[in-house]
């Protein structure tokens, strides 16, 4: 029998500011909602005022996670420890695996357009906490845009959608990240695996999902189990990210940007630092 994810919770996101003072809205990573396995952070940063965004994120280490970058308007230098160098603008996306260890900033361009984007974390098992860092930096040409004969239409960022598949693969927790833009009074059903955590972001309009009230940009829902997502709309359109993954069903021991399982781990991590060892391999 097929079952339909029902809201569990809707999370108010929480403003913040990280980095070295960019404004955003948290909605994992909060004193309400620590970690949502395998999400350990879920932001949006967006705003049309230079001042909230420009002192951008300064070169700062992570190890033990993934992270994603999904950008929506502006643009953002970075360049990491490993040699990668560039910029990522409206509809890039980059997925970094951090692995080991990486060290990178990222810092918003001056210009005349706003930023707007999210950031989320991705945990790593433990067997791939100290794997090697990777990068996967996909131009938004490349991110396959799959019109419906509906008018939805849904950017596939990682996983698949009525064969569409992702551009970004290979990432352990099997993630789906999906953008989803649906016209008033449409409806968009979606299967996610049973036992893969799920939530949907709105950003834009409002957007019902299973039984329950429509849920109001901008708010994080969080979905019970289940095999299908139904999302529909009624007189007003809405815009929202479907993102799933496979729990791992580890410990995590955390310290800022280094996510690992056990709190030696980080203290290993905290002592590499201080030697000038992290991240020089
Ligand atoms: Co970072």
């Amino acid at each position: 029998m097929t079952i339909e994810r029902t809201v569990s919770s809707v999370v108010e996101p929480t403003p913040t500011s990280d980095g070295a003072g960019v404004r955003l809205r948290r909605s994992i990573a909060t004193r309400q909602l620590d970690y949502l396995d395998p999400f350990l952070l879920f932001d949006h940063f967006g705003s049309d005022d230079p001042r909230a965004y420009m002192a951008g994120f300064p070169l700062h280490p992570h190890r033990g996670i993934e992270t994603v970058t999904y950008m929506l308007d502006g643009s953002v230098a970075h360049r990491d420890s490993i040699g990668n160098e560039g910029v990522i603008g409206a509809g890039d996306v980059q997925w970094m695996t951090a692995g080991s260890g990486i060290l990178h900033e990222e810092m918003p361009k001056a210009g005349p357009r706003r930023l707007d984007g999210f950031q989320i974390w991705v945990n790593l098992p433990r067997k791939l906490k100290m794997a090697r860092p990777r990068y996967q930096d996909v131009a938004a040409a490349r991110i396959p845009e799959h019109v419906r004969p509906d008018g939805v239409v849904v950017r596939v960022v990682a996983g698949a959608v009525d064969g569409v598949q992702g551009a970004v693969k290979e990432i352990y927790a099997e993630p789906e990240y999906l953008d989803v833009s649906m016209p008033p009074r449409r409806v968009f059903e979606q299967p996610v695996p049973r036992g893969h955590t799920a939530l949907a972001y709105v950003f834009q309009g409002e957007v019902g999902l299973g039984e329950g009230p429509a849920v109001e940009a901008t708010r994080l829902a969080i979905l019970g189990d289940g095999d299908v997502v139904r999302a529909r709309t009624g007189d007003r359109p809405g815009r929202f990210l479907l993102l799933s993954g496979k729990p791992l069903g580890e410990p995590i021991a955390r310290w800022g940007p280094f996510v690992m399982n056990t709190p030696e781990e980080i203290e290993e991590t905290l002592r590499e630092l201080r030697d000038g060892t992290f991240a020089s391999r």
